[in-house]
């Protein structure tokens, strides 16, 4: 197998899955203010950062709100959220992700992770992850969001590999188009007919098993 390469993992959605928890915090959020909120609505979410969530959902509210209202109920969001946080545990951690993080330990290939979530750190220290990551990039280090390759490249630099070696995990459109900007090979984990731009696309993390990997690394 070749060993020139690395890996930038997402968190949201292929590491762990937290979607199911910024949904309850944001439809209790947009019920708050007089709206439904559904599950359908959520996708729009997804890879997004925060404060584009917020103005995401107060758009399909058609509420406005002034600028300290909006900081307001971003706390108050994120409160709500890491109380699920912070009940988190190993179990958590999306089928097949431990089997995959072994594997390329035993190939000696290094792994960084790239979210926009800044509360990426303390979910990777729940799930017991934290210490295994080569490097982490969050939505901390960041001052442009996916689709901006920024979180990506600065993985790639923090892992001193060059972009066209670093292969990247993602279950958002905007996540796989951030990698095929920075000329990185993109994994994408979902529904293919969404996720149709990665180079890849697999179902779901179960199937980012140890020969699918040696099949595309050959
Ligand atoms: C992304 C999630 O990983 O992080 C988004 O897919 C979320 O849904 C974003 O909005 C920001 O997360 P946080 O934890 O900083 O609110
Ligand atoms: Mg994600």
């Amino acid at each position: 197998m070749k060993k020139e390469i690395a890996f930038i993992f997402d968190l949201d959605g292929v590491i762990v899955d937290t979607a199911k928890y910024h949904f309850l915090a944001w439809r209790n959020l947009a019920n708050e203010l007089g709206f439904e909120f559904t599950k359908q609505n959520n996708e729009l979410l997804k890879g997004v950062s925060r404060v584009r969530s917020l103005e995401i959902l107060l758009g399909i509210g058609n509420v406005e709100l002034s600028e300290s209202q909006k900081q307001e109920y971003l706390i108050k969001k994120n409160t709500e959220y890491l109380g699920y946080v912070n009940q988190m545990t190993a179990d958590e951690i999306l089928p097949g992700i431990n089997d995959l993080l072994d594997f390329l330990d035993q190939n000696n290939i290094k792994y960084a992770l790239g979210s926009a979530s800044k509360n990426a750190p303390l979910i990777l220290e729940k799930v017991g992850l934290l210490d295994r990551f080569t490097a982490l990039v969050d939505g901390n280090d960041v001052s442009k969001a996916k689709p901006d390759p920024e979180v990506f490249l600065i993985g790639a630099q923090k892992l001193q590999m060059k972009p066209e070696n670093c292969i990247v995990v993602e279950d958002a459109i905007a996540g796989v188009e951030a990698a095929n900007t920075a000329n990185m090979t993109s994994i994408g984990i979902g529904d293919a007919k969404l996720l149709g731009d990665a180079n890849y696309v697999l179902a779901n993390t179960s199937e980012f098993t140890p020969k699918f990997l040696q099949k595309i690394l050959n």
